[in-house]
């Protein structure tokens, strides 16, 4: 494991093990605390952020490691000077690169001509953290991820790709509910088809909400990603049916809501469900920073 680009380059093994690495650093921080002794994390972000950035930083920081952020201010990257410039010179004075980029080519030029190891911190495909700390958070509720029946309800985005790899490679049964063309990515599926039938895992997408039952857990993300230039009024109209409401979670039998936050309560699931009991967001919000550590560990420890 040189970088972390995107769930799909982990094997099955790789993610088991930073899933229990990040437990193993959660319940005895103690332990890491100089496990980033004299390490340096620069992170860049083309993109707003509160977890991704505070618990990177933080998380660094408890490992002992320095962090340093960029912001774009100056211009979107390689603006001022060639991305490939930007990551040779960054790999002359740290020792990895946190990015959060809009397109995932910008993370993969960092990834290709840079020294250093890059993770990616949210692109327009992926956002392998916050799965990675979405299936660290089940694994909590849960005993046995294969057995775990995960729907994931709205817009088929980065967040959601990262989730149906995750699921194919922990075997477990996913369901993928979008209007119309908002699925994931044609690529991606066929991708995750083959990684679920090699793992005991199955996908399942569909736009009908009425399909759907059986579930353990509801997901949902924000029907506008940063980056889309939608209309609200538009994707309200269209995603209307798709909000996860109590009544959702009730017909399908879920006990637990996830987001990976920032919510827009009201719109892609009411308040009730976001602050109700079966909510995880606060848990798959602290998990970042664990599951982070885990992959910080792996890649520099
Ligand atoms: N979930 C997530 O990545 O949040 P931020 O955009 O605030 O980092
Ligand atoms: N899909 C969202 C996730 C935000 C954490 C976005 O890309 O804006």
């Amino acid at each position: 494991m040189n970088h972390l680009l995107s769930i799909k380059a982990l094997s099955k093994q790789q993610l088991l093990e930073i899933l229990s690495l990040a437990k193993e650093i959660k319940t005895n921080p103690a332990q890491y605390r100089k496990a980033l002794d004299g390490k340096s994390v620069v992170m860049l972000f083309e993109k707003p952020s509160l977890r991704t950035r505070v618990s990177f930083d933080i998380g660094i920081n408890k490992l002992g490691g320095h962090c340093l952020y960029l912001d774009q201010q100056n211009g979107a990257l390689g603006k001022r000077e060639p991305v490939s410039d930007f990551a040779a010179n960054i790999s002359c004075w740290a020792d990895a690169i946190v990015a959060r980029t809009f397109a995932h080519s910008t993370i993969e030029q960092l990834a290709e001509h840079g020294t250093v190891p890059v993770i990616n911190a949210l692109s327009d495909m992926y956002h392998p953290c916050q799965g990675l700390a979405d299936f660290l958070t089940l694994s909590e509720q849960f005993d046995d991820l294969s057995k775990v029946k995960l729907a994931y309800v709205g817009d088929g985005n980065n967040v959601t790709h990262s989730l149906m790899y995750g699921a194919a490679l922990l075997g477990a049964t996913m369901t993928v509910v979008c209007p119309q063309g908002h699925f994931p990515d044609g690529q991606v599926v066929v991708e995750v088809q083959a990684i679920a039938a090699e793992n005991g895992g199955s996908l399942i997408l569909t736009s009908d909400i009425e399909q759907i039952s059986g579930q353990d857990a509801i997901y949902t993300d924000t029907w506008i990603s940063m980056g889309d230039n939608a209309s609200l009024d538009e994707i309200k109209a269209k995603f209307a049916p798709y909000q996860v409401n109590q009544a959702l979670m009730d017909k399908v039998g879920a006990k637990f809501f996830m987001h990976c936050l920032p919510a827009y309560r009201e719109v892609e699931a009411t308040a009730e469900v976001v602050d109700g009991t079966g909510s995880l967001i606060l848990q798959q919000a602290e998990n970042r920073m664990h599951a982070q550590n885990a992959v910080l560990v792996k890649l520099l420890g």
